[in-house]
């Protein structure tokens, strides 16, 4: 027997509700994305017409996406997309999922940019460990007078990035694949260096939940979380323009460590940390 709207959303919502902590929002995201509609248009339509039928193969192909999700399978990858800053994002398997806190990254890259340059005019951009390149691609669409470099060692994620870039028409965004900055082409100089690099301790991550779905290659910081971010800075040193911007995006409590990284390779820098909404460190800056 067919089901209707409102019994199909509720018996999703049963079912989700020990895997996942937003079972009702997961339930109406995935019958919207079913239905080739938005969550908005979903939800109206659930108020007014709750008895409207589903037709047996929506209902089969919900039943589906509501099995995997129950199953633990983050919703972005389920979906396919991801919204970031401004923008919808294709994610896979292949990259970490976008989080809204490294939109502080995003909105800090943009200030020192546009403090330089109207739409970044002249500058060249470097984001490195660019994954799905949410930071890029929205970068270069804030910033089209600067060229944006997305750099990752994972030829995999640089696909996804690619067909991120090209389908939100980001066309001053080059990719490259490498490790850390030896991906930028030698003769390009940047004035912005943007990295959400893995910064998780190796140790913490067997414990972590985001580490049995999200690929180990954008988690794993080395002993103490800060081996990429070590290593890139000291890059820096012969690669940054003479007047430059550097922001690291770090976890809850890496601030110290992460400044005193910084200072010690660029003493004449000011360098200070970027709060979160929910006040934890979350991104250095160092500005030259
Ligand atoms: C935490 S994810 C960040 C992805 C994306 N920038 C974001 O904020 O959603 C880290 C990324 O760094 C990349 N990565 C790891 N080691 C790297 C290295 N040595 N050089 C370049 N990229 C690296 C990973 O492949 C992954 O895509």
């Amino acid at each position: 027997m067919p089901d209707s709207i409102q019994t199909a959303l509720r018996a999703a919502e049963r079912r989700l509700t020990e895997s996942s902590p937003s079972a009702r929002t997961d339930a109406l995201l995935l019958l919207a994305h079913v239905l080739g509609v938005g969550r908005s248009v979903l939800e109206v339509e659930a108020l007014i017409h709750p008895d409207r039928l589903l037709d047996p193969e929506a209902l089969a192909r919900y039943e589906a996406l509501v099995a995997r999700r129950a199953g633990g399978e983050p919703l972005p990858y389920i979906l396919g997309r991801w919204a970031f800053f401004r923008h919808e994002f294709e994610v896979t398997p292949d990259v970490l999922i976008p989080r809204p806190e490294t939109e502080h990254l995003v909105e800090a890259g943009l200030a020192w940019a546009c403090e330089q340059a109207q739409d970044g005019a002249g500058l060249s951009v470097a984001d490195v460990g660019t994954g799905s390149g949410a930071i890029a691609v929205s970068l270069a669409l804030a910033l089209p007078g600067a060229a944006v470099y997305g750099l990752d060692v994972s030829p995999a994620a640089l696909a996804v990035a690619g067909r991120n870039a090209a389908r939100l028409g980001a066309a001053n965004l080059r990719l490259a694949q490498g490790d850390l900055l030896d991906a930028l082409p030698p003769a390009i100089v940047p004035d912005l260096i943007v990295a959400n690099l893995p910064y998780i301790p190796s140790a913490e991550l067997e414990s972590l939940a985001v580490a049995r779905s999200e690929p180990r290659l954008a988690l794993d910081g080395g002993p103490d979380g800060l081996a990429l971010i070590r290593r890139l800075v000291a890059q820096c040193v012969g690669r940054a323009a003479r007047r430059f911007c550097l922001l690291l995006e770090i976890a809850a409590g890496q601030g110290d460590a992460a400044s005193q990284i910084c200072r010690a390779h660029f003493p004449e820098a000011r360098v200070d940390v970027i709060n979160d909404y929910a006040g934890h460190d979350r991104v250095v800056r160092a500005v030259r």
